[in-house]
């Protein structure tokens, strides 16, 4: 029975696709809409993208496309991650598919106020979301879970020594977010490392499916895994947004989290993006709490993953690629 409703916010390319068919193949869950926000690539690209995988899983999900760039700086693509098309470069065949009139920020308001108690997950950088939220603050009270991939708490980043690449690409936009009030589960890009790689072994696994989907996810990462390689030495394909995904749709797999203030730095060139955890709650300390006041006048705390079940949340996976 589908009684969870979701909504996705996604700058799609490689690893977010893999998200969407995970969401767009589970029973549990109604898809209402596909926001697309500029990220990895820009936001054409990553619509058709969007409606390539859609396509693929046989879905009518709504696509709209959103924000082409930043709320105030220039877009910095991921196409030395992902692929100039960001599926790792194979040219796909045109969809069928068109995206929809509305623009991503008005249907993200209209879904939000249509179906109280939604839950919304981002996998792209996060001026779409920001966008609603300048338009309509209250929207806060309507969704009960806001899952991020993004950031990369008490720990180094991907694109830069302090910053994951969704929160970089428009920190201000993740600073308004983070501080408006949403029920934000922070999903780090930490928790895609290490065992959560699919590596060789999980690939040839997903050979074995033989299926459409798990060739998709195999061809569209091919230049994701070349760059992984590069960027972490690990082999295999590395999933963030799958992993956020994951604990979206089974909470449980989140095996330890805390609730900590956070913040987004904005101003320094050396750490733009950082996501700053008050991991020991220290940010009320007389020392901290002039800079950490605006933070503090909140309350909201965010709720980080510390653990993920990797077991789990592979098997979770490959049950969606199958
Ligand atoms: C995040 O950045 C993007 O490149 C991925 O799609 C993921 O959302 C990981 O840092
Ligand atoms: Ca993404």
């Amino acid at each position: 029975m589908r009684s969870r409703h979701i909504l996705i916010d996604t700058d799609t390319a490689s690893d977010d696709a893999v998200a969407l068919i995970m969401a767009l193949r589970n029973k549990e869950v109604t898809v209402a809409a596909i926001t697309v926000v500029a990220g990895n690539v820009g936001v054409d690209q990553a619509t058709r993208n969007a409606l390539y995988t859609t396509e693929l899983c046989g879905s009518d999900v709504p696509v709209f496309r959103g924000a082409d760039k930043p709320l105030s700086r220039s877009l910095e693509i991921a196409d030395w991650f992902h692929g100039s098309d960001g599926l790792g470069d194979h040219g796909y065949m045109p969809t069928r598919r068109e995206a929809e009139r509305d623009h991503a920020v008005s249907a993200i308001l209209k879904i939000i106020a249509t179906r109280p108690g939604i839950e919304i997950i981002t996998l792209g950088s996060l001026t779409n979301l920001a966008l609603a939220l300048r338009e309509k603050p209250s929207l806060v009270a309507d969704v009960s879970r806001c899952v991020v991939m993004g950031g990369a708490p008490c720990c180094e980043g991907n694109v830069t020594p302090a910053a994951e690449f969704n929160i970089w690409v428009d920190p201000e936009a993740a600073r308004i977010v983070f501080h408006s009030g949403l029920p934000i589960e922070m999903i780090g890009w930490q928790l895609s490392r290490g065992s959560a790689v699919f590596d060789t072994l999980d690939i040839a696994k997903l050979k074995r499916f033989g299926s459409p989907l798990a060739d998709f996810t195999i061809s569209a990462n091919r230049v994701a895994i070349e760059a992984n390689k590069i960027q972490t030495g690990q082999i295999g394909i590395a999933l963030p947004d799958p992993v956020a995904m994951g604990i979206l749709l089974r909470p449980g797999l989140c095996l330890e989290s805390g609730d900590h203030y956070v913040d987004i730095e904005t101003a320094s060139e050396l750490t733009r993006g950082m996501t700053v955890v008050d991991r020991l709650n220290v940010a009320h300390d007389p020392r901290n709490c002039i800079v950490w006041s605006e933070t503090l006048k909140r309350e909201a705390r965010i709720k980080i993953c510390w653990k993920l079940d990797v077991e789990r949340w592979k098997a979770l996976v490959m049950e969606a690629l199958r």
